[in-house]
């Protein structure tokens, strides 16, 4: 329930994608928010305002001299009590009109009469987003304090295929529930490992780990949403990327070094939560190895991996460096002096029953002033708060 308590305003302008806003309203509700839908004219010959009424519960607005608001005002009274007016989708016809501050209509006056931020979801032909107007219009918007959320690139109702398809509903949801985190790494560049690594045996075969990734995504979420600039370095994992991070995907931990070794140079803040393999196999076969060929079961002979985290720790000037510990025992002792043979300021504890795989985790935040537990909470929530931390220790370290 991320949007618990907030009363958002949807507008719905006319555009096909205008179909992806029932499913908006669907999921807007299911995070805890209130929602009051207003359309334009043209947004009603797509979906009816019935659809609308059914999902949000409550009637639609779609016309300025609505008698239903008592002092007639609808332009005025329904962005009073909103957190947000989030129009999706938003066509370039919207667009314009609110560049130029118009107010033909009830939706275009209640943008310019509204008294709480606005954030749209552009949505159009890739030819109607590449005109010039179009682009002079969004910088305008931008300039304005207007949150742009996408739009996506691919396949269109027209059949043609580039830049205009409104984000999906889910994508939305998650900018919207960002919007509404205090920005507390705005400006920072943040660079996280996470996930296992696959050290290859054979072409086949590898040794790897149970890491899932989600502790790592979710801070590169928090990360995200907190403002910052974030770059992902994702072991192998079947998680969806988080919106507006950049994800560089990897498979061996000598990967996975080669790519933070080449984002470093320019990042505040280093956080490892991959779980990367301490040793490789020294001689992969570069064919399958073959059961019964040998006298004994082959042997896998090691090497020791580099330590990524180490590493950039040691670096002339290096990032705020964030670590994570997972153990079976011992938390407090292993994670304390893994903190500190990484000369590293926070290293994260958790217990590995708690940290693999599932979505909810317990830990224990270790720096120079002790060991803080954090109780028991989903992964995305903790992430949150390791991000303050992180934001504390950026303003002091
Ligand atoms: O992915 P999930 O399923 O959500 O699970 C999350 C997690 C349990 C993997 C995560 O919370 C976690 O604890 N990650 C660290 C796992 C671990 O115990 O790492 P380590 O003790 O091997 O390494 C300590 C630190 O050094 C870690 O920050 C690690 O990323 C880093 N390291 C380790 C070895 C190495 N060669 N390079 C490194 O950078």
């Amino acid at each position: 329930m991320e949007l618990q308590g907030k009363n958002i305003v949807l507008g719905v302008t006319g555009g096909i994608a205008a179909y992806k806003a029932a499913e908006l309203v669907r999921l807007l509700l299911g995070q805890g928010a209130a929602v009051q839908v207003a359309m334009t004219e043209a947004a009603t010959h797509f979906v009816t305002p019935v659809t609308f009424q059914a999902l949000s519960g409550k009637p639609v607005f779609t016309d300025q001299w609505d008698s239903r608001v008592a002092n007639n005002m609808a332009h005025i009274d329904l962005s009073r009590t909103a957190d947000a007016l989030l129009v999706a989708p938003a066509s370039a016809d919207f667009l314009a009109k609110v560049a130029h501050g118009l107010a033909d209509d009830l939706l275009t006056a209640l943008v310019l009469a509204r008294n709480c931020p606005l954030l749209v979801a552009p949505a159009m032909n890739r030819q109607m987003w590449d005109n010039p107007a179009t682009a002079r219009n969004l910088a305008t918007l931008r300039g304005d304090g207007v949150s742009v959320l996408g739009p996506a690139s691919g396949g269109q109702a027209c059949g043609e295929t580039g830049l205009g398809r409104m984000l999906e509903a889910e994508e939305i949801v998650a900018e919207l529930i960002a919007f509404f985190q205090p920005k507390l790494l705005a400006g920072k560049r943040v660079l996280l490992t996470a996930g296992p690594t696959f050290e290859a045996v054979d072409p086949v075969r590898g040794i790897t780990n149970l890491s899932s990734g989600k502790m790592g995504y979710a801070i590169a979420r928090a990360a995200r949403e907190a403002g910052a600039d974030v770059t992902l370095v994702s072991g192998p994992v079947d998680l969806a990327s988080p919106p507006g991070v950049e994800r560089i995907r990897v498979s061996s931990a000598l990967q996975m070094r080669d790519a933070v070794q080449q984002h470093v140079a320019h990042c505040d803040v280093f956080v490892a939560v991959a779980a990367v393999a301490d040793y490789r196999p020294a001689n992969p076969s570069p064919q399958k190895i073959k059961k019964g060929q040998q006298a004994k079961p082959p042997a896998i002979e090691l090497v020791q991996n580099p330590d990524i985290l180490a590493e950039v720790a040691a670096l002339p000037n290096p990032p705020l460096c964030v670590g994570f510990a997972a153990e079976s025992e011992n938390l407090h002792e292993y994670a304390e002096s893994k903190r500190r043979s990484k000369k590293i300021p926070l290293i994260v504890g958790n217990l590995i029953h708690h940290g693999f795989g599932g979505d909810d985790n317990t830990l224990t935040l270790f720096d120079d002033k002790g060991r803080h537990p954090l109780p028991p909470a989903p992964k995305l929530e903790l992430a949150r708060q390791i991000v303050a931390r992180i934001a504390i220790l950026l303003e002091k370290p």
